[in-house]
């Protein structure tokens, strides 16, 4: 098994959607070029969703010519449909994901449709995605529990990663929207996971809402995975999940994983300058679980 753990930075994504204040194009490309100055190998730039729904997203295109050039980067943008997946092709991004709730409920709080047309939409996009030679992701939203139904049974989940996969999916990421997961869940849910399309193509996304992300992500690491979403300072959360909190906050996961001996690549002294500057432009103190020890290093 790998010791190399890749860290996908999912902060000008999912940290600064749900943010009042208005960030500019300038003020995220400075956050992002601080993502790539601390080696962070995979980066989520943004969403091609809704403007309306989503206001903080609208700059998506422009934000995309102009994201720092870098070969060492997989840079990679959410796109809820067709409409989006034209937009991030035609921003130039090679690598794009779709958002598959669990339920009914999350898919039409968040993408307006129900399971069925969110299954097929994500499908088609996918599908299209492949033939324009992009890498496709699939998220796998609310897959423990959702914020509006409940407990979500591991059955329907594995069904829909089937489907991910059947259309193409290079990845399937596992997301505890709401950060509502213990790590024995994990075990069972991401262990399925991996043994049923290998270590490769799963990865996972846990929120911190009651202090389980790092177990979470211990957890995944034992069941071979080897790829997580985490975002700066812990920022973050779904505008249209009710009671989540921030995700796992990047600096925790890569000291974590460090410590137990695996790699990421990231440097922790250069993560620290991100976490600064995204204080700055969010307008408030951030920082994960491990930020005083850091501190107190520096
Ligand atoms: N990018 C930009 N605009 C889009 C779009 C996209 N990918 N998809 C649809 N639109 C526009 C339509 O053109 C239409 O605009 P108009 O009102 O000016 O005519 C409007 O959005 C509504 O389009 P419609 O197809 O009816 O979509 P909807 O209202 O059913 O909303 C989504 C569906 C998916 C577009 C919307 O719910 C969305 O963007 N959700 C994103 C949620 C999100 O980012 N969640 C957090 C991350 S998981
Ligand atoms: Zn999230």
């Amino acid at each position: 098994m790998t010791q190399a753990v890749i860290i996908n930075e999912v902060g000008a994504r999912d940290g600064l959607q749900n943010q009042h204040a208005r960030i500019d194009v300038d003020a995220k490309l400075e956050l992002i070029t601080a993502f790539v100055a601390a080696g962070l190998p995979a980066i989520e730039a943004t969403s091609f969703v809704s403007p309306k729904a989503v206001p903080q997203m609208a700059d998506a295109d422009v934000l995309c010519s102009r994201l720092p050039a870098s070969g060492k980067v997989q840079y990679s943008a959410l796109t809820p449909n067709l409409r989006g997946l034209e937009r991030a092709r035609a921003a130039g991004m090679r690598e794009i994901a779709v958002v598959l709730s669990a339920t009914d409920t999350m898919n039409l709080r968040n993408i307006n449709m129900d399971l069925a047309a969110s299954t097929a939409v994500c499908s088609e996009t996918i599908r299209m995605a492949k033939e324009y030679g992009m890498r496709g992701k699939a998220y796998v939203a609310v897959a423990f529990e959702c914020p509006y139904e409940g407990q979500v049974p591991a059955p329907r989940v594995l069904e829909l990663c089937e489907a991910m996969i059947t259309a193409g999916a290079d990845e399937i990421v596992i997301a505890d929207t709401i950060g509502a997961a213990n790590p024995a869940q994990v075990k069972t849910l991401v262990g399925e996971c991996v043994r049923r399309y290998g270590a490769q193509r799963v990865s996972a996304h846990f929120h911190d809402t009651r202090g389980f992300a790092l177990a979470n992500v211990w957890a995944s690491l034992e069941a071979g995975v080897r790829k997580f979403d985490t975002s700066i300072g812990g920022l973050g959360g779904c505008p249209f999940a009710p009671g989540a909190a921030g995700n796992v906050a990047t600096e925790d996961v890569v000291l974590f994983v460090e410590q137990c001996g695996l790699t990421t690549g990231v440097d922790i002294v250069k993560l620290r300058l991100a976490v600064k500057i995204a204080e700055r432009l969010v307008g408030q103190a951030l920082g994960g679980r491990t930020s005083r020890w850091l501190r107190s290093r520096d």
